[in-house]
């Protein structure tokens, strides 16, 4: 049975396939690891986020288990209705207090996703500023996807100008800030960029803040867990104090599903920020809270975080791995995170070559526009404190094979 939508839809879908941009799910049958049972098949795996490994940590299962039989299964409502329970509430103190350090009178609030933290964030933040008042927002190019939407959806419903400024360039958005006449700024920045894992210069970024009076929303989805001798994000890796007025222009977003194993995500800010965030953000009231049983898990795996044990090995993985691959046509990005991308450039031969590591057993994405500029597809490898320098070894010598046969 069809009618002229699903005659359509397929034809789009169709021209998907032949441009080599259709998504295809695969199904794993094993908790997050280096090694993951795919379709009845063991693969050797380069594509979590799960950078310490945390994600099938036994302690964490255990807190979720414990936390299901002290608050049952769901939340029962959003937050503002009767969903905000004990451990949602333990949570969002536990994650302010991790950028305490950095910001002052902070408060955290805990999402079910980082998509959903930014789009509250960026919506949030600029609804409502007063009569004829709106806020401008300078956009990092590479930002994420749900930045991306959360500035447009601003653009929509607050009336929010934005300016999209060139990747880590600081001239063009000075210039950009220089020339706004708006009494509302807002700048915008992954921490690390998810597809090339360059980190932002939070600390210049804070100055040019500072300079044109304007707040720094900085997403560390990629960072949180990761970076700084805490483990607690970016702003302990530039030291970026508390003491200093200027830290009380930054809104912090963390997620808690790559480095913290579990799912979920958080803002962290001066608590009058955070507070106006949490009474307009749509994202934020208009859904129901996940089940405590995460947040109580998350409880968990922030203490894990905070062990050094994890990042040290993560860092030597990365150390190891940028030493020892030898590429020849493809080009390894600059990156001192978990996130190794290899550019290829087509899409078609970006596939190709994640197709044919996947017949050797190992899985690494292939990477396509709209995720990525066209003419830059490239393989996203990502490490994690789990992989063996063995696993470590297999991935380079099965991409030297494959560049050496394509
Ligand atoms: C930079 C960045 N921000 C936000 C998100 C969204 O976080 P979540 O997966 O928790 O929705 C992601 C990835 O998923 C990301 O890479």
């Amino acid at each position: 049975m069809s009618n002229r939508y699903i005659q359509h839809y397929e034809s789009l879908l169709n021209h998907l396939e032949s441009q080599s941009l259709r998504r295809k799910l695969k199904i794993s049958d094993s908790p997050s690891a280096p090694v993951m049972r795919i379709n009845g098949q063991e693969m050797l795996t380069f594509c979590s986020n799960d950078y310490l490994g945390l994600a099938n940590h036994p302690e964490i299962a255990s807190a979720m288990i414990e936390g299901a039989k002290m608050y049952g299964g769901g939340s029962g409502a959003s937050h503002m209705i009767s969903g905000h329970h004990q451990a949602h509430d333990q949570l969002e103190r536990a994650l302010a207090s991790t950028q305490a350090k950095h910001i002052p009178h902070v408060k955290g609030l805990f999402f079910s996703t980082g998509y959903m933290a930014n789009m509250a964030a960026i919506t949030g933040i600029s609804a409502g500023l007063g009569e004829n008042q709106v806020m401008s927002i300078f956009s990092e190019e590479l930002n994420h996807a749900s930045l991306i939407d959360g500035v447009r959806l601003a653009n929509k419903q607050n009336s929010a100008k934005v300016y999209v400024y060139p990747h880590q360039d600081l001239v063009a958005l000075e210039k950009l800030l220089s020339e706004d006449r708006n009494h509302f700024k807002l700048i915008v920045t992954d921490g690390v960029f998810s597809m090339d894992g360059s980190i932002a210069p939070a600390n210049q970024l804070l100055t040019l803040a500072e300079k044109y009076d304007a707040l720094l929303m900085i997403d560390d989805a990629h960072g949180f867990g990761v970076l700084g001798n805490d483990g607690y994000g970016i702003l302990s890796l530039f030291n970026i104090d508390s003491h200093d007025a200027l830290a009380s222009r930054i809104i912090y977003v963390g997620t808690l599903g790559k480095a913290a194993g579990l799912s979920g995500a958080f803002i962290a800010a001066h608590e009058h920020l955070t507070e106006w965030i949490m009474q307009k953000g749509r994202a934020y009231i208009y859904t129901t809270a996940s089940p405590p049983s995460i947040a109580h898990g998350l409880l968990k795996s922030l203490k894990l975080i905070n062990q050094a044990e994890h990042r040290n090995a993560l860092r030597e993985n990365i150390a190891y791995w940028r030493q020892h691959l030898k590429l020849n046509k493809w080009q390894l990005i600059e990156s001192s995170t978990a996130i190794q991308p290899i550019v290829i450039g087509r899409n078609e031969d970006a596939l190709q070559v994640a197709d044919a590591l996947y017949k050797k057993n190992i899985w690494v994405p292939a990477i396509r526009p709209p995720t990525v500029p066209a003419g830059t597809a490239r393989l996203r490898i990502t490490l994690s404190a789990s992989h063996t320098t063995e696993q470590i070894d297999q991935l380079i010598n099965a991409i030297s094979e494959v560049e050496h046969a394509l």
